[in-house]
């Protein structure tokens, strides 16, 4: 696609969304400037009514974002200035529009950071809430996708649980970098007019003042960080949604995704394609591009600000709004879907996982370490070819094997009992998951 230059320059297809933002700190400016008698408290009034005035027209729709404005901060200056009139410049006293777009991203970030925890602690709450539901329902549990050792649901869901937890923390401790205000800049230098940003920084909400004015025009590390931030929350999403997509297929039968997640092929009816889950999973490749794309922009750049970081809008819209949307649909998805107790308890059953407990049992009955192995394996392929769990063999099939089996064989095999005896901290037993859940509450109070 031909573009001019004006129109290559320009960014405001993508940066029209910091128009409340814009007008915020705008509003802001203007009162600092009154406070440092910069300009009148009339000036100040025309200027804040008039800016309030631009944001209702730009959410009624009323502004068109044009090219010609070049991006969001000359749109609501022209704005302004068609509504008030020459007064409206006043309000670029002591500040440049590199101070105005970094402000504004740290603005914009706030609020995406602030809806992406609110939805990581539904989240959070949805998982505890089906882990409850799931303190029995026993599965096999997977090692290179083979079954490997009996363990529940409810512990497979915590241990997502501490993902997305620990994903929650990323999110607040990015707070911290984020929530800063930018000294008087200017362009990098500073300012000549006599100025007071702690009254600004207060009412826009920040924590704090950057202690160096070019370094806050200069850098978008809070950008860095948070896109990082987003890029571990897809792949934790995007594990998850694996594991629901194998689960839901007919080898595995663990559960069903209600059909609004999932779509049907006219050719092959038999199929349901998980298709939601399969896009957060693409789509976790485009946040990944968003923060490699963020940071390959800075990465070259001379001090201070270039035109290069308009582009960090790009990625940072992006792949805020992908992480949002994700995690909206991936809470509503896990909350819809349908568990098959059954199916998962007897993949435990089948997986022939308690061999183990098998060896042990031997062992503690003094048999023979090197006969052990051997043992084990014509149990298990007898088990097998007789389409039976180790657990469901009669006493007089074990002892064909060896002598020393006996009925308290099945206290040590029986899948529950396997998990039961996992007693480690942080294990799969049923006590341990209790305490697990224990833990979470406590944490929530
Ligand atoms: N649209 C620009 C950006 O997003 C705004 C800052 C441009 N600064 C300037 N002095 N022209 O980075």
């Amino acid at each position: 696609m031909k573009q001019t230059a004006k129109e290559f320059m320009s960014s405001i297809s993508f940066d029209n969304m910091l128009y409340d933002e814009e007008i915020a700190a705008s509003i802001a400016h203007a009162r600092m400037l009154k406070q440092n008698k910069l300009i009148s408290g009339e000036e100040c009034d025309q200027i804040i009514d008039g800016l309030k005035k631009v944001l209702a027209d730009i959410e009624a729709g009323n502004v068109e974002f044009k090219v010609e404005y070049d991006d969001i901060h000359g749109c609501i200056e022209q704005q302004l200035e068609e509504k008030i009139g020459p007064v409206a410049r006043k309000l670029n006293w002591a500040r440049s529009v590199n101070d105005q777009v970094v402000i504004d991203t740290r603005l914009f970030l706030r609020e995406e950071d602030n809806l992406i925890r609110e939805s990581l602690r539904e989240l959070l709450d949805t998982l505890e809430a089906l882990a409850k539901e799931h303190v029995n329902t026993i599965m096999p549990g997977y090692s290179h996708l083979q079954r490997a050792q009996p363990i529940t649901l409810a512990y497979h869901l915590l241990a997502y649980y501490q993902m997305f937890k620990r994903d929650l923390k990323r999110f607040d401790n990015c707070i911290d970098t984020i929530n800063m205000m930018p000294p008087d800049g200017g362009a990098l230098a500073g300012t000549v007019w006599k100025t007071d940003r702690k009254k600004m920084a207060k009412e826009l909400g920040f924590e704090g003042i950057l202690p160096n004015a070019m370094d806050a025009v200069a850098d978008r590390d809070f950008a860095m960080e948070f896109i990082n931030d987003c890029s571990i929350t897809m792949m934790h999403l995007s594990r998850f949604c694996e594991d629901l997509i194998l689960w839901s297929s007919v080898e595995f039968g663990f559960i069903e995704i209600d059909d609004e997640y999932t779509t049907g092929s006219r050719v092959l009816p038999q199929k349901k394609n998980l298709d939601v889950a399969e896009l957060i999973r693409g789509k976790t490749g485009r946040v990944y591009g968003d923060m490699v794309n963020l940071l390959t922009i800075f990465k070259g750049l001379p001090m201070s600000y270039n035109r290069d970081m308009q582009e960090d809008k790009v990625a940072l819209l992006d792949a805020a709004h992908t992480v949002e949307a994700c995690l909206a649909l991936f809470v509503e998805m896990i909350k819809s879907m349908k568990i098959n107790r059954g199916e998962m308890q007897r993949a435990a059953k089948y997986g022939y996982m308690n061999a183990t407990e098998l060896a042990e049992y031997l062992m503690g009955k003094g048999v023979e370490t090197d006969k052990i192995g051997e043992i084990i394996s014509k149990v298990v392929l007898y088990a097998i070819n007789n389409g039976k769990p180790i657990e469901e063999l009669w006493l007089d099939d074990l002892k064909q094997f060896s002598q020393v089996f006996d009925s308290d064989v099945y206290d040590k095999v029986a899948i529950r009992k396997v998990i039961e005896a996992k007693t480690s901290t942080g294990s799969t037993s049923f006590a341990e998951v209790q305490k697990q859940l224990d833990e979470i509450a406590k944490e929530k109070k």
